[in-house]
């Protein structure tokens, strides 16, 4: 794949994104997965109980069915974040729904998780755990609740219930902007019975304590994230996936882009997800696990992220404007910064501006 994309890109940049995406994850689909290969050990980490050959992960809503999870292992991520899988099958909004700026690199989408819902999500993930060449990578579920669905409690339990013994680890997305309502569950008042029920169905259904992180969005005001820092140590989440994409509109976005509706990711989202991760490490003085994500499309980038208090970082539209072999020209590069640094391994980074 990574071969192939330079030859691909003006034929997948001139469609529809989001029929270019289907393409790439057809792509994905039938060309053979590679081994993942070796990634330099500085780079390797423990982190929520975890091996991370690499701190590089696919971010949310790339493979939102589990359909190409060998392919993105193979193409280099150290882990996968797939997802965000609702409780039953929904067609999620009206298309066109994804949208390039090819000057500024950025993508704005408003799909409203279309996807076919757990019962799909999981014969696609057994088939890859029984035969994927990299089955024994990590994989973590994204999940969120049904569009029509009144209760949102019910719907995460649900999901909790079958994903809770199979997944690596969860991620309870509550900052998608995209569906009606989701991002309110950041409030204390909505958040913490949330995450308390959550816990609790984990603890029922399954032996193993299978983490359980949080994504947040970027457009959160100081008052709001001190309290959902407070928030997430009381309920005794395991980690933090910062962030979203925001709803912000950037003066550089040109007139006609800026005004459809939906999150926007990629390097005008940058700045702001990694202050996120900035005032989320301070607040949780470092305790909790951070993944961090948005607009990361370099070494440096990631870097950034990673001194601001990341364990683990996330991409996604990097990869539609580069194509997968910038995985590993950022891990050959973070791994230069790190030792430009002083730093021995890449633990000793998490956080330094802190420092
Ligand atoms: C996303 N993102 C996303 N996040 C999530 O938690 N669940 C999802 O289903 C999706 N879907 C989705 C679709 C598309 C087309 C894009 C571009 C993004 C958000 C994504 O995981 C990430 O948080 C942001 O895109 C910021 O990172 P990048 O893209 O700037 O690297």
């Amino acid at each position: 794949m990574s071969a192939l994309f330079p030859l691909l890109k003006p034929v997948l940049h001139a469609m529809d994104a989001e029929k270019a995406h289907q393409l790439t994850l057809k792509a994905l689909r039938i060309l053979p997965a590679s081994r993942a290969g070796r990634v330099n050990p500085v780079l390797a980490q423990d982190v929520i109980g975890l091996h991370f050959p690499s701190p590089v992960g696919m971010a949310a809503g790339f493979d939102k069915n589990a359909e190409v999870l060998d392919g993105l292992l193979g193409c280099g991520f150290g882990f996968v974040e797939a997802g965000t899988v609702t409780p039953k099958a929904q067609a999620g909004n009206p298309k066109p729904r994804v949208f390039r700026d090819p000057g500024t690199r950025s993508v704005i989408n408003r799909m409203g998780f279309p996807g076919g819902g757990a019962d799909v999500f999981v014969k696609n993930y057994h088939a890859f755990r029984e035969k994927g060449r990299n089955k024994g990578g990590i994989i973590g579920i994204n999940i969120g609740k049904n569009k029509d669905t009144t209760e949102a409690l019910d719907d995460y339990k649900t999901l909790i219930r079958i994903f809770a013994p199979i997944a690596d680890y969860l991620t309870v997305n509550i900052s998608s902007p995209n569906t009606p309502g989701l991002r309110d569950l950041q409030k204390r008042e909505h958040l913490l019975p949330l995450l308390e029920e959550i816990k609790k169905e984990r603890a029922r259904v399954s032996a193993k304590t299978t983490p359980i992180l949080v994504k947040l969005a970027p457009d959160l005001h100081a008052e709001d994230r001190a309290q959902i820092a407070q928030t997430v140590l009381d309920a005794g989440i395991d980690g933090l996936v910062l962030t979203n994409t925001t709803l912000e509109r950037p003066a550089a976005l040109p007139e006609k882009f800026r005004l459809e509706m939906g999150g926007l990711s990629g390097p005008l989202v940058r700045d702001k997800a990694t202050e996120t991760i900035r005032d989320f490490y301070a607040l949780t003085k470092g305790n909790l696990p951070i993944i961090g994500v948005g607009g990361i499309s370099s070494a440096a980038d990631a870097y950034m992220k990673i001194r601001a208090g990341a364990s683990l970082i996330q991409l996604y539209t990097a990869l539609v404007y580069q194509g997968p072999a910038m995985l590993k020209h950022l891990q050959k590069d973070l791994a230069l910064l790190l030792k430009i640094d002083g730093f021995t391994h890449i633990s000793q980074a998490v956080g330094a501006d802190h420092r």
